[in-house]
C-alpha cells in the first residue's frame, strides 16, 4: 500500500530530513585517509542522538550498526568494522533517521584523498543519475520515468547498474511501496502523485550488473570486483515537483 503525506506529516519529514542532510555532511567531511570504519559509525551515531534522532538502522532486521559504509567494490549495506581508509578508497556512507516517527534516509560515496580519474567519473556520474531521476519524480510522471532517466545516465557512460536493489516509499517505516527501480519505461509503472515520499538510490558499478551477499548477510559486492557507487535521496512529490528533504546543508 502507498502512503500519502498529508502536510502535518510532511512537515515531520521535512524535518528529519534536514537533519539527516546534515549529519550526512558531516560524516563526509571526517572522511580522510587512516579513519576507522567503527570510528566513523560511532561519530554517526552520536551526531544522531546529539540532535534527538534514532538510528533507523539499528535494530533493522537485526543490523548491528547506525550507518553502512561501503568500500571501494562493496555496494551497499557494508558493515562497519575495524578497518582504515586509505588514500584512493571510495566510501558510500548510507545513513536512515528516525524523528517522531518518520524517517530518513540517504547517502553518497566520496573519495578518500585523491582518487583514481575513474573513480572520480563514476561518483559524478552516479550522483547525477539521482539528480536526474529526482528531476522526473513529478505528479503526472511514472516510476518508470524515474528509472528510466537513472539507467540512461548509466548507458551513456558505460557503467553496470545494480537491478537486484531498489529505492523505495519511505515515510513511517524505512522501506515502504512502492519500488523504485534503476530502470524502466517512460510512462511505465505506478503513478506519481503528491504526498508520495520515495529514496531514490542508483547504484552504478564500472564493471557489469550483477552484484552477490557475502556470508555476513549484508555486505552486497560487484560480482566482477569492480568500483561501485551509490547516491541516495530522500524527497516528497509535491503539486510544484520533487521537493529533496535530505539536501545537504553545512550545519554551522
Ligand atoms: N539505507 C538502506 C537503503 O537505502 C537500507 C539499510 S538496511 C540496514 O534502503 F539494515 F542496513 F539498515
Ligand atoms: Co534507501
Ligand atoms: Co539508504
Amino acid at each position: 500500500m502507498i502512503a500519502f503525506q498529508n502536510a502535518d506529516e510532511l512537515d515531520k519529514m521535512r524535518r528529519s530530513g534536514k537533519i539527516l542532510g546534515e549529519i550526512l555532511w558531516e560524516l563526509r567531511r571526517a572522511v580522510r585517509p587512516g579513519l576507522n570504519l567503527l570510528e566513523l559509525d560511532s561519530m554517526g551515531e552520536e551526531m544522531m542522538v546529539k540532535r534527538g534522532a534514532r538510528p533507523a538502522f539499528k535494530g533493522y532486521r537485526g543490523y548491528k550498526h547506525s550507518t553502512c559504509l561501503s568500500l571501494n567494490h562493496e555496494v551497499v549495506h557494508g558493515i562497519p568494522n575495524d578497518r582504515e581508509l586509505k588514500e584512493g578508497d571510495v566510501l558510500g556512507i548510507d545513513v536512515g533517521i528516525v524523528i517522531d516517527g518518520f524517517y530518513a534516509d540517504t547517502a553518497a560515496t566520496v573519495p578518500v584523498g585523491e582518487v583514481h580519474k575513474r573513480a572520480q567519473k563514476l561518483l559524478k556520474t552516479t550522483e547525477e543519475a539521482l539528480q536526474k531521476g529526482i528531476a522526473q519524480a513529478r505528479p503526472g510522471n511514472h516510476v518508470g520515468d524515474i528509472g528510466f532517466a537513472v539507467e540512461s545516465v548509466a548507458k551513456r557512460a558505460g557503467y553496470g547498474i545494480v537491478r537486484d536493489l531498489f529505492g523505495h516509499g519511505i515515510g513511517r517505516s524505512l522501506h515502504q511501496d512502492p519500488l523504485i527501480p534503476n530502470y524502466g519505461k517512460t510512462g511505465e509503472g505506478i503513478p506519481l502523485r503528491v504526498g508520495m515520499a520515495i529514496a531514490i538510490e542508483p547504484m552504478f558499478n564500472l564493471g557489469g550488473d550483477e552484484v552477490e551477499t557475502l556470508p555476513d548477510g549484508w555486505t552486497v559486492v560487484t560480482k566482477d570486483s569492480s568500483l561501485s557507487a551509490h547516491f541516495e535521496h530522500t524527497l516528497a512529490i509535491t503539486e510544484n515537483g520533487p521537493e529533496v528533504l535530505t539536501a545537504m546543508e553545512a550545519s554551522v
